[in-house]
């Protein structure tokens, strides 16, 4: 899958994902209204990852159908990815998305710097259940929810959102992290602090979808630093049954999608396995 927020700005971008062959889209993470974001600079390349603080910038619910209604005849899932600062206003979030088609939700509750969204609520276990439970009670489609790394209590976490009801856990949102300017001597990103993301972070990701395995039986999609199909393979030893790509799509462009499948399909052949299935989890074991 197209994880949240790497070329989903609109119905354009996200046609050419699907050309390129992801198989299923999430969304750009997308509120009840506009809104700008911080100002630049709000990203920076370093030698491992991409540190960002884009600052949640995007056109709001009723401008953001019209993208989505434009993907109507496309056989790809679409993932609607929506943040809010409690549950009412998820819960009106979610039916609009259900009403202009998409095939399932993720909650953003784990952007690492947005103030009253994300990883405020993504740390409170009966704030979570809450969020889960009313979601669970007024739509019909699945609902997943997206953890942050940046959390001592993941277990807790997870399983809370278990028990409200999620159809999956979403693992991981990008690392807190910061890079100073040696020439102005201050934090580069206007917003300081951002989210680290790209190859540095998998081994991250990996412990984290590890740790969620054991301690909840939903599906957890793994996503965090997965650059190639053996960077797939392991978040699925760990306990994914599926993945997302985000930085990767600037590392390798949006090929990425059909070279990891590809990477992933001649690992499995070298090795022996004929199914996804038979590496699901094994690490576990
Ligand atoms: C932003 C949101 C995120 O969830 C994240 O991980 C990084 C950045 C943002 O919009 O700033």
């Amino acid at each position: 899958m197209l994880a949240s927020g790497i070329m989903d700005e609109d119905a354009g971008s996200i046609q050419r994902m699907i050309d390129c062959g992801a198989g299923a889209i999430v969304t750009k993470s997308i509120g009840t209204q506009p809104r700008d974001g911080y100002p630049n600079p709000t990203i920076i390349e370093l030698d491992y990852g991409i540190i960002n603080a884009m600052g949640l910038p995007n056109p709001g619910i009723e401008l953001y159908g019209e993208e989505i209604k434009k993907l109507r005849a496309t056989k790809v899932p679409i993932i609607g990815s929506i943040y809010a600062a409690d549950a009412d206003e998820f819960v009106s979030l979610a039916i609009k998305m259900q009403q202009y088609g998409v095939s399932a939700l993720e909650l953003n509750v784990s952007c690492p710097h947005a103030k009253h969204y994300g990883l405020e609520i993504g740390c409170d276990p009966s704030f979570l259940h809450e969020i889960v439970t009313s979601l669970k009670q007024q739509i019909s489609i699945p609902v997943f929810v997206k953890v942050s790394p940046n959390i001592m209590n993941l277990t807790e976490i997870v399983q809370a959102i278990e028990k409200a009801g999620a159809d999956a856990i979403v693992a991981i949102n990008t690392v807190k992290a910061m890079k100073i300017d040696l020439q102005t001597t201050r934090p580069f990103l206007s917003n300081k602090i951002g989210g680290y993301s790209g190859k540095a972070i998998k081994p991250i990701g990996v412990r984290c979808v590890y740790e969620i395995a054991q301690a909840v039986d939903i599906p957890i999609i793994g996503v965090g630093g997965i650059t190639t199909g053996e960077d797939a393979i392991e978040y699925f030893m760990a306990g994914a049954s599926a993945v997302q790509i985000g930085s990767a799509v600037y590392y390798r462009g949006p090929e990425v999608f059909a070279s990891v499948c590809d990477e992933i399909k001649s690992w499995m052949k070298n090795n022996g396995y004929t199914k996804i299935t038979e590496l699901i989890g094994v690490a576990l074991q």
